[in-house]
Order: structure tokens, then C-alpha cells, then sequence
């Protein structure tokens, strides 16, 4: 297993460039089942969870070239498998967007239940109502999920979400776009990934509009064509850059951004005591002294994103006062690293779904372990921040998500390095 060694205590500086939302991109390459053409996506992040999802579909038939790195052409007008392999479906959370692809393809999918980040419980049922008011029979098992087409025949219906739910927003998307009649989704998520996915399908000939409001209307279309598409910054990976500046000080200039995706993330920085300035695709961050404490209470896009609640935690373990962190959606998110932030010598405490944090000076380093994507990424901040050498491992969590991060950093000053057992 591969860890990161850090020495820490060093401010960062220079530029950082961004790569394409991982979100974004575990939505929109499933979404390619539905073309029957060439894809061309480009700003595909390398990591391992586009990895694993480009092997499970080149499994089920479809053609995967790589022309450059990060532009990936994806020709899935041959695949005819509905039942993708379990072992690599079970690699990674975003997989369960193959049920919706695959439904709105072919009518019919089995999928194994899929595995990823596990810092919660997380349940499928808004994705499943969709696809039964949609015209699914749907048969859960204790691994699988199957779909088949319901003998009135799938059509467009209004789904309304009880839980406002990225994951189900994109499934019902996917499901909804090739089939008749219109499909209107009330209460839906309004990420920027959910607006890239529908402009992905658009370009591809689809007939979607409202994403990014909370009413999203599919009106079904005949069929998709093949066509070019990039795929947006990541906003969390710009985040997680920003957080880690603004935890070691430092000036470092954020380059391919969208500042707009950025605002619920740089106005608490600002209100910790940074400085940012917007350009047009890049932020400037600077960040001098104590951080001030703040308030920061997780909610779905335009909110804070729960994606960020762990990054931000480190910078109140170092801000001046006492912060309170409270979580909305993911509760017991807080376990995957507060007890190791304690260890580098956080002072936390958790009640329910909110953490009192009272910072400190400094943080020190300890061997600590990454439990999930985001835990890791905020490890690996603290490690930046404190004295002393950090090792955070498990280093394949953040490797899901975070494209090159150890070079990103190295360019930024960080004393890093990734080590192999
Ligand atoms: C997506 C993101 C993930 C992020 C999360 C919240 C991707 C690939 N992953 O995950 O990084 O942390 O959004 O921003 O985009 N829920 C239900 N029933 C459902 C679905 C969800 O109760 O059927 C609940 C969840 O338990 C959670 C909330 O709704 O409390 C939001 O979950 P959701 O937006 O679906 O998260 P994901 O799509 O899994």
C-alpha cells in the first residue's frame, strides 16, 4: 500500500493547474453508453476512478482510445453487455450510473451494487423510484440491482426527490434521455457536474434544460450522435488547493477554475482572513498570519459542498478562536479523520452532526491513515501545515480522486513524497 511522506511547515507558492471535475467525468463517460458514435471528451482527470470506470466499459464492448492525455475518444455504438463485471463495478461509487445508462440504452441492466468512498451510509432509493416511475420493474438483491423494462413500456414521467440527490439527478438524466415523452425532475441537485453532464448530452443531441435549477426537463430524443465535449475544472480539487494554502500561508495562483463554482468555498477563506482575487479562469490566493475562526455548515450546491468539510477543518485547527464545522449531509462523515487530526493535535469536538473546533498554533506530525477521498486530501493538508513529518496512509483513496497530486504540490515547494510498501 502507498503512502505520502510530508514535511511539513512550509508556506506554498507558484501556480497549480487544475484538472477536470472528477464528478463530472464518472458521470458523463457512463453517459457516453447512450451515443451511438464517437465521443470525444476532453479534461478527463487521470485517476483511478476513471481508470476503473474506462476498463468496465471497454468490458462491455465499448472502444477506448486515448488521443492525448486527458482527451479520451469513447465509442460505445457496439456494446450489446448489460451486465457490467461485479469485481470492478464494486471498485468505485459512481458506477451505480451505469444502471441509468444502461436502462436508457437498452431498456434493461443488472448491476452489482456498487463500493467507493464508505465514510456513510449511502442509499440508492431516490435512484430507484426514478427508474419505477420511469417504467422500470426493479429487482433488488443483497448485490445487484436489475432493471428491466415494465410491461407498459418505459416514458418520460415527473419524478419528484424527497432527498435533494446528485447521484439520483444524473441516473434519472441518463435514463430519461433516450426514451418518449418528457421527463421532469423536481427537487433535483444543481452541482456544476449535473449542469456539465446535461450540456455533455445537449452537444450529443439530447433535449435537456433546467440543470442547475432544481427542475430539470428530459425530453426524450430518438437517438444521440457523437460529438466533442470538455469536461469542467474540478472544484473540489481547486478547493482542496485553496484550503491548503490558506492552512501552510502562502501565495499561489489557481489556474483553470471556474471562480463561480468556487464562491462557497473562497467567501468562508475570505472570512477566515484570506485574500482572493477572482480572474477570469484562475484565483489568486494569498494568505499571510493567524486564520480567524468561522462558521461553516455543509449544504448541497450553491451551498458548501460536504466534499470540503474535512479540508476546512484543518484550517480551523489552525485558526484563531473557536469554529464550528456542522455537517448536512453525509453525518458521520466527521469519523474518517478527526481522530487522526486529533493525533497531529486538533482539538475537536464532535456532538451529532456538529464539530466545535478550537485551533491551535500549530499542528505536528504523526502517522495517520486516510479513510476516504476527501479525509486523505485533508491529511495530506495538515501534514503540509504542521512540524515536523507527516505520513499519511493509504495514499489509493486520494488517488481516486486527485490527479498527480504529488507533483502538484512538489511544483507548489511541498517536500513530498509517495512511497510504496
Ligand atoms: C455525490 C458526489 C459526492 C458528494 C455527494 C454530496 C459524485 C460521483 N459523488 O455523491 O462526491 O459527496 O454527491 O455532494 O458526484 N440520499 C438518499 N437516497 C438516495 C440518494 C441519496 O437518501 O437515493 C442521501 C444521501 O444519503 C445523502 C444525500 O442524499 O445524505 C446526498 O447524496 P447524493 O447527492 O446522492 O450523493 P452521491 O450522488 O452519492
Amino acid at each position: 500500500m502507498a503512502r505520502y511522506e510530508i514535511t511539513g511547515a512550509r508556506p506554498l507558492s507558484g501556480e497549480v493547474t487544475i484538472s477536470g471535475a472528477k464528478n463530472a467525468a464518472v458521470a458523463i463517460l457512463p453517459a457516453a453508453i447512450l451515443v451511438r458514435g464517437k465521443c470525444r471528451v476532453e479534461n478527463v482527470p487521470d485517476i483511478s476512478d476513471v481508470r476503473i470506470l474506462l476498463n468496465i466499459l471497454q468490458d462491455i464492448g465499448a472502444v477506448v482510445t486515448r488521443e492525448a492525455p486527458g482527451t479520451i475518444v469513447l465509442d460505445c455504438t457496439n456494446i450489446t453487455e448489460t451486465c457490467p463485471n461485479a469485481e470492478l463495478v464494486r471498485k468505485m461509487r459512481a458506477s451505480y450510473y451505469l444502471m441509468g445508462a444502461l436502462m436508457g440504452r437498452f431498456g434493461k441492466a443488472n448491476v452489482a451494487l456498487p463500493g467507493g468512498c464508505n465514510f456513510a451510509s449511502r442509499p440508492i432509493d431516490q435512484h430507484i423510484k426514478g427508474f419505477r416511475l420511469l417504467g422500470a420493474d426493479v429487482e433488488e438483491t443483497e448485490d445487484y440491482v436489475n432493471l428491466k423494462t415494465g410491461t407498459e413500456g418505459l416514458r418520460g414521467n415527473r419524478i419528484s426527490l424527497d432527498v435533494v440527490s446528485v447521484g439520483a439527478t444524473v441516473n434519472i438524466i441518463m435514463a430519461a434521455t433516450l426514451i418518449p415523452g418528457q421527463t421532469v425532475i423536481e427537487n433535483a441537485a444543481k452541482e456544476p457536474h449535473i449542469v456539465d453532464l446535461a450540456n455533455f448530452l445537449n452537444t450529443m443531441g439530447a433535449n435537456i434544460s433546467g440543470a442547475g435549477t432544481d427542475t430539470v426537463k428530459i425530453r426524450g430524443v430518438e437517438s444521440l450522435q457523437g460529438g466533442t465535449y470538455a469536461i469542467i475544472p474540478d472544484q473540489i480539487e481547486a478547493g482542496t488547493y485553496l484550503a491548503a494554502v490558506a492552512a501552510t500561508g502562502g501565495n499561489v495562483l489557481v489556474k483553470n477554475v471556474i471562480p463561480k463554482h468556487m464562491d462557497c468555498i473562497t467567501s468562508k477563506l475570505q472570512e477566515m482572513g484570506v485574500n482572493i482575487i477572482n480572474y477570469d479562469d484562475s484565483i489568486r490566493i494569498r494568505s499571510q498570519g493567524r486564520l480567524s475562526c468561522c462558521t461553516v455548515k455543509t449544504h448541497p450546491y450553491p451551498g458548501f459542498p460536504t466534499d470540503m468539510q474535512a479540508q476546512i477543518c484543518v484550517c480551523m485547527a489552525l485558526a484563531d478562536g473557536v469554529s464550528r464545522l456542522t455537517e448536512n449531509v453525509y453525518e458521520t462523515r466527521f469519523f474518517g479523520y478527526c481522530t487522526e487530526l486529533q493525533e497531529m493535535g486538533a482539538e475537536i469536538m464532535i456532538n451529532g452532526k456538529t464539530a466545535m473546533v478550537t485551533g491551535h498554533e500549530k499542528l505536528y506530525g504523526a502517522e495517520v491513515s486516510a479513510h476516504d477521498l476527501r479525509a486523505g486530501a485533508a491529511l495530506i493538508i495538515a501534514g503540509l501545515a504542521a512540524e515536523g513529518k507527516t505520513v499519511v496512509c493509504n495514499a489509493h483513496f486520494v488517488e481516486r480522486g486527485y490527479e498527480n497530486i504529488v507533483q502538484k504540490l512538489k511544483d507548489l515547494g511541498a517536500q513530498i513524497v509517495r512511497m510504496e510498501d
